[in-house]
């Protein structure tokens, strides 16, 4: 009888200790707290935690501080992290189709990429990676990318010659190739000391990560370009998700919803404040692009669409573009 209870009480004590270890989700990245990216994770902490007190705890990592670029999607898969939210241009080991966001001048703007992320074909991308691991719980959205560099670059001709830092995409590779200049894929994590050091002259990136990551320091200009865009897609380890209890997938995945909303609207309300920041630093000058410009821009980089049309498909570009009003 005595042992009964021991036994009774040492399986409750192991039953309770069991319920109460939280299910640990560690989300990392690579950009600054403030930024929408950062926001967002700071948000869907918050509301998981709240959600599901006690049984879950979120761990958030920014600034490559657990892993940086390239190590981070391996990570995933192998189950070291459970969420992040690598830029769109980061996925090319993984899938072709996404190159389909770094096609230069292709939206607009942010609403358009908005209404190509919620359309079939873009929702139809967040699935495509399952056989690999990959389940993308939603897009975020960041902003419309500036090109810098150390001299002014009215005209695609301004930049020959140049070295840009680029995230390690080949459409991205080509855009630069195509006005003569020289890029080179480097993490996130080394840009500054790239840019600081002349290792590179040059890059390209939204106001958030120019100002919260002070490429503006040590760069000369920043052209108001707005040539292409930089959003991510959240991910997760699939085969980790689809093993947590209904109930709890669930929950993260209305939570993961509300926070991606809440990083949008940071996306959308602080873009012009994070240029208005840089502007006042008096650190770098932020020059306007007149009609002309722009336009000899967007023709000296049109090559690259023929070049990846094959790779990336004829009818997503067509799609993509269609969400240009
Ligand atoms: C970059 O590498 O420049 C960006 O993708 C960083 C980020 O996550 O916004």
């Amino acid at each position: 009888m005595k042992l009964k209870l021991v036994l009774a009480s040492a399986l409750m004590a192991f039953g309770l200790s069991v319920q109460a270890a939280p299910i640990i989700i560690k989300y990392s990245h690579v950009v600054a707290d403030q930024t929408p990216k950062g926001q967002a994770a700071i948000k869907f902490k918050e509301l998981a935690e709240k959600k599901f007190p006690g049984k879950v705890e979120v761990q958030v990592f920014p600034n490559s501080q657990l892993f940086g670029d390239g190590k981070e999607m391996e990570a995933l898969i192998l189950g070291d992290v459970q969420i992040i939210a690598p830029s769109l241009s980061k996925f090319g080991k993984y899938t072709k189709q996404l190159q389909v966001f770094d096609l230069p001048f292709l939206f607009d703007d942010i609403a358009a990429v908005d209404r190509f992320q919620e359309s079939k074909e873009g929702q139809a991308m967040l699935t495509s990676m399952k056989s690999k691991g990959i389940l993308g719980l939603g897009y975020l959205h960041n902003g419309m990318k500036e090109l810098s560099a150390n001299k002014p670059l009215g005209y695609p001709a301004d930049a020959k010659g140049l070295k840009f830092r680029i995230q390690a995409s080949d459409v991205i590779e080509a855009q630069f190739k195509a006005v003569g200049a020289n890029p080179q894929k480097l993490a996130f994590s080394e840009v500054y000391q790239a840019l600081q050091t002349g290792v590179v002259d040059g890059q390209e990136n939204t106001w958030s990560n120019i100002y919260s990551k002070k490429f503006h320091e040590v760069q000369g200009y920043i052209m108001d370009s707005n040539h292409g865009v930089i959003d991510y897609m959240v991910i997760t380890n699939s085969k980790w998700w689809d093993g947590l209890p209904a109930d709890i997938r669930k929950g993260l995945a209305e939570a993961m919803t509300e926070s991606i909303k809440f990083g949008n609207k940071v996306a959308l309300e602080e873009s012009d404040s994070f240029r208005q920041k840089v502007i006042d630093d008096k650190k770098a000058k932020v020059l306007t692009m007149n009609k002309e410009q722009v336009a000899a821009w967007r023709k000296a980089m049109m090559p690259v669409y023929k070049q990846f049309e094959a790779e990336i498909g004829a009818s997503l570009i067509q799609a993509a573009q269609k969400s240009n009003k």
